[in-house]
Order: C-alpha cells, then sequence, then structure tokens
C-alpha cells in the first residue's frame, strides 16, 4: 500500500524501464505480404495504400533479398490476376505455371532460406470476387473445398513453406492437410486464417487486387464481428484438421480474440494487421494528426502483448528499422 508501494519506482528511469518490458519486437515475429503482378519492371503504388506497391515478378529477387538483408524470415505472397484469366471454378489458380506458383520459385530461388507463405482462396481468381464457387448466388462450400486442396497442392509442389488458407470454407484444412500428406509433402506448414471476420478492414487490399466481390457480401463464410466464442470454435477445430499456426484477422480491433486464443489453444498465434489498419494510420499521419512511428510500434507490441507470436503487416519494413 501507498507510501510503502509506489507503482512509478520501476518506472523512474529509461534503463529500469528498459530491463523490465514484458514485449518487445524482433524482425522474427514479422511476415511481409507481397502483392505481385504479371510484366516487367513495373512498381504500381497502391492508392489507398501509400508507400505499398503492387510489384511485378522480375523485381522479386531484388526485394526479397533486400527483406532477408534487414532480418525479415517470411512473405505472404498473393497475386493479382487479369480479369480475363477469372472464371468461377478456379482455373487460373491451378495452373502449375500461374502467377502465383511463379512467384514462389522466383522468391525460393533469389532467397532458399525465405519462408515462403502463400494465401489461399479463390478470390482473385474468381469472376464474381468471391472466395468459392458461386452457384445460384450462393457460395459452395464442398465442391469449393476440393479445388483449394489442389491449389495447395500447386504451391507445395512450387516450394512453399507455408500454406495459408483464407477462405473460410468449413474442412478445408483437413482436405488440404490430407492431400499434402498423400503427396508426401509432409512437413508443408499450414498457417489457417481460422478466425476471419467479416470485415470493413479490407476495403484497400480488395482495391490492391481488383478482387472485392460484385455481388453480396461475405457474410455467409467470414465471421460475424459480434462474436468471440465462435473464434474459439473454429480455431480448435482447425487444429484438429491439422492446422499448424492459426490466424486471427484483422489484428487491432480483434485484440481480446487474440488474448482468448493465446490462453486457450495450444498451436502458435498468428495476426494480420489488415490493409485497412495499415491506410488508418496513413491517412492519419498524412494529416500531421498523430505520431506514425510512434503509434505503428504501439499497435505491433499490442499484438505481442495479446499473446500474437507472428504478425503480417505491410508496416513490417518501417517497423524493423525502427527496432
Ligand atoms: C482473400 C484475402 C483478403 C485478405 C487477405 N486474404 C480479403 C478478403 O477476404 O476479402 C485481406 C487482407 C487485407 O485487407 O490486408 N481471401
Amino acid at each position: 500500500m501507498y507510501p510503502i508501494q509506489r507503482n512509478r519506482r520501476l518506472r523512474s528511469s529509461e534503463s529500469l524501464r528498459t530491463m523490465l518490458h514484458e514485449c518487445s519486437l524482433n524482425p522474427n515475429d514479422f511476415i511481409v505480404p507481397l502483392f505481385v503482378i504479371d510484366g516487367k519492371q513495373k512498381k504500381e503504388e497502391i492508392s489507398s495504400m501509400p508507400g505499398y506497391y503492387r510489384m511485378s515478378i522480375d523485381l522479386l529477387p531484388k526485394h526479397i533479398k533486400n527483406l532477408w538483408s534487414l532480418g525479415l524470415k517470411s512473405v505472404l505472397i498473393f497475386v493479382k490476376v487479369p480479369d480475363d484469366l477469372k472464371d468461377n471454378k478456379g482455373t487460373e489458380a491451378l495452373n502449375p505455371d500461374g502467377l502465383m506458383q511463379r512467384a514462389i520459385k522466383t522468391v525460393k530461388d533469389a532467397v532458399p532460406k525465405m519462408v515462403v507463405m502463400t494465401d489461399v482462396a479463390l478470390d482473385p481468381y474468381s469472376s464474381y470476387g468471391h472466395d468459392g464457387i458461386v452457384e445460384k448466388g450462393n457460395i459452395l462450400n464442398d465442391p469449393t473445398v476440393n479445388i483449394l486442396s489442389k491449389i495447395s497442392l500447386t504451391h507445395a509442389q512450387a516450394g512453399a513453406d507455408v500454406i495459408a488458407p483464407s477462405d473460410m470454407m468449413d474442412g478445408r484444412v483437413l482436405k488440404i492437410r490430407e492431400l499434402l500428406e498423400a503427396e508426401n509433402y509432409v512437413n508443408t506448414v499450414i498457417m489457417s486464417y481460422s478466425v476471419k471476420y467479416a470485415s470493413g478492414f479490407y476495403g484497400p487490399f480488395r482495391d490492391a487486387l481488383n478482387s472485392a466481390p460484385n455481388f453480396g457480401d461475405k457474410k455467409t463464410y467470414q465471421m460475424d464481428f459480434r462474436n468471440r466464442k465462435e473464434a474459439l470454435i473454429e480455431a480448435k477445430r482447425d487444429i484438429k484438421e491439422g492446422a499448424d499456426i492459426v490466424m486471427v484477422k484483422p489484428g487491432m480491433a480483434y485484440l481480446d480474440v487474440i488474448s482468448e486464443l493465446s490462453k486457450n489453444v495450444d498451436a502458435p498465434i498468428a495476426t494480420y494487421q489488415v490493409s485497412g489498419e495499415y491506410a488508418m494510420l496513413k491517412a492519419a499521419a498524412e494529416k500531421g494528426w498523430v505520431d506514425h512511428n510512434q503509434i505503428m510500434i504501439e499497435q505491433l507490441i499490442s499484438f505481442k502483448r495479446a499473446g500474437a507470436s507472428l504478425i503480417a503487416t505491410y508496416f513490417a519494413e518501417q517497423a524493423v528499422k525502427l527496432i
């Protein structure tokens, strides 16, 4: 009790504060999302994500070497698919020589030790912009899951280390795991976007890949943001189905969910600080209303404090330069 105990004692010097801090950031914590396009020497800034770019595949080797030299250990690949290659059955997603499969090889050739993660979902390949096959306005679960497992196999064959299904279909982790095992990809990691909410925070990402749904929304497969118990159900089922890492997405508005999972599941937890979170900070900082770097680090630390061990973030490169 005061004055025998004073909370401020341990805050009284920089050295004490540094010695006693509970959480820190390390380059190993980060996953760097990459937006890859076809073509040559193309680097296009995403208008709603200032300072973040879509990049043609030929620019990847230099970029990847640079990320590695900063201590970053993993990238998460997304591709932007031209409209004429989109359909309702993921044909291009299965192409062993498709942009994703070539991007995986390119990254692995540039820096073999870089952990290559791939986003698995149909939306960038879908003429409807949905994560599954569409029939009469419905998103079909089981036929989609079949295709997702085949897509995942092409990623593993191209050299992906980690398959990250982001579609929120039921049972996809099991199907992917079974196929990978059957084909002897026994060490391919599955990082499931287990707890992915139907969120307004994905807007800028959908601009980046031109992948917004052209009818309806994603609420029949992505989670209702009013729910927390459901998060545990999703994560536990995915782990049973063979997921090695479970992810919570978006990040900032879902710290309670990260914390809940970190107390209740044994698998490592990743979180994804998504495009809208990036855009909001950039916009406020551009206006001069907040201190960009202070808030960036504060938010990233909050994920660690909540219990995440991996953070997918568009700030990775900037953050490692500060820590
Ligand atoms: C695709 C996918 C999305 C994101 C990652 N994978 C968008 C969506 O589900 O609509 C969002 C990432 C971000 O906003 O940064 N299934």
